[in-house]
Parts: structure tokens; sequence; C-alpha cells
């Protein structure tokens, strides 16, 4: 579930990243649909964060896999 969050933590950047190359680009119709995956990608993440949460296991992978999202600090 860790793994999960962080993979669906990654697909919220890579939204919002996708998001701006479309406006770079002139896609415009595009860039509300990427930010709304974002978003969808993010609520993805607190679901799994939210399975893990509770679990004594979560703060050491934490701190070993220190590359993690802001929140996933925080909810811990
Ligand atoms: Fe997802």
């Amino acid at each position: 579930m860790y793994f999960a969050g962080r993979l669906e933590s990654k697909n919220t950047e890579e939204y919002k990243d996708a998001a701006r190359f479309a406006k770079d680009l002139g896609l415009s119709e595009c860039v509300t649909d990427m930010l709304h995956m974002s978003d969808t990608e993010l609520e993805h993440e607190k679901y799994f964060l939210s399975v893990i949460v509770d679990r004594w296991i979560l703060r050491p992978v934490t701190l070993f896999y220190n590359g993690v999202r802001h929140h996933f600090m925080v909810h811990s």
C-alpha cells in the first residue's frame, strides 16, 4: 500500500507537469482535464495512505525511503 501511494503521488505530479506542458503548447482544452486527473490521483494516494496510516511499519519505511511526499509525512 505504501508503494502504491508513492506511485499515485508521482502520477499526481506528472499530471500537473502535463497540464503545464499543455498550457505551454497552447492546448488549453487539455489543461483542465490534466488538473482533474491530478486531483483524482491525489485521491487515490490519500486512499492508500488511509489504509496504512495506523500501521507501525509506516514510519520506518517512510524514513528509509525519504523521498515521500509531504502529506505522507504529515498524516503519518
Ligand atoms: Fe491512480
